[in-house]
């Protein structure tokens, strides 16, 4: 299949289909009309089937999607389908608990390392990984296969290890660090901030207090 510049807007909405979808296919159910999965997802049935014609319908008209297919595809379209190999840079109260979910490998994230610049952590167990020292970073990532770096370090260091990531040939950061990073092109960087989402919940709290005076 063949896939064309799809709008990010529409990528952002794949792994909740896919999560839905995961949940209906572990349900037995195996086939879904657009309309169904709207009421199910509170997304209009329009939208589902604009989505999905960006990758060829997926299904037919009036018949429904195959569920397990549709998981299928759209896990294809994600890259799901293949194994991508992480390292965790800081294995402070962050990354240690991203370290210690485990749901990661069911979708084909493999933890493989952990680093952190203070010595007292290193040799600590997280999950069957051992903590290691930076100077081993980069040795670690070109032998290991990783392709995936996450940073869980303060702001101040984060610019410094992405640029050293990159020059080892790390392919994709998933930042928590507060700082954007400047990367070259072909690196990918999902900067993920929590209080964002909570400052959305606390927009919304507001709204709906106003809404009821
Ligand atoms: P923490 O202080 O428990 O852990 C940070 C770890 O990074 C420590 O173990 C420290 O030794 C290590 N470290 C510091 N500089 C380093 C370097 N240059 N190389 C390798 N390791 C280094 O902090 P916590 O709570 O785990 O948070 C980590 C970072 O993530 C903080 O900067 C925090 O602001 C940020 N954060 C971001 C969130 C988000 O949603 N984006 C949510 C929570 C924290």
């Amino acid at each position: 299949m063949e896939v064309k510049e799809i709008s990010q807007a529409v990528i952002g909405r794949l792994p909740r289909y896919f999560r839905y979808l995961g949940e209906l296919k572990d349900e037995g159910v195996e086939r879904i009309s657009s309309q169904e999965l709207s009421g199910l997802m509170k997304v209009t049935a329009s939208q589902i089937r604009q989505d999905f014609n960006n990758f060829g319908g997926f299904g037919q008209q009036g018949y429904g999607y195959n569920v397990e297919s549709l998981y299928r595809e759209i896990g294809k379209i994600l890259g799901l389908d293949k194994q991508h190999n992480f390292v965790i840079i800081g294995a402070g109260n962050l990354g240690r608990a991203l370290g210690n979910y485990m749901n990661f490998e069911r979708r084909g994230f493999i933890f493989k390392g952990m680093f952190d610049a203070n010595p007292e952590l290193v040799g600590k167990d997280v999950r069957g990984v051992k903590v290691m020292p930076m100077d081993q970073l980069e040795s670690f990532i070109r032998e290991n296969d990783i392709d995936i770096a996450v940073l869980t370090i303060p702001k101040t260091s984060a610019v410094e290890v992405a640029d050293k990531l990159v020059a080892n040939g790390i392919r994709a950061i998933w930042n928590f660090a507060h700082v954007d990073l400047n990367v070259p092109e072909g690196i990918q960087v999902e900067n993920v901030h929590l209080s964002d989402s909570l400052m959305k919940l606390s927009y919304n709290i507001n709204r709906y207090s106003s809404d009821m005076k």
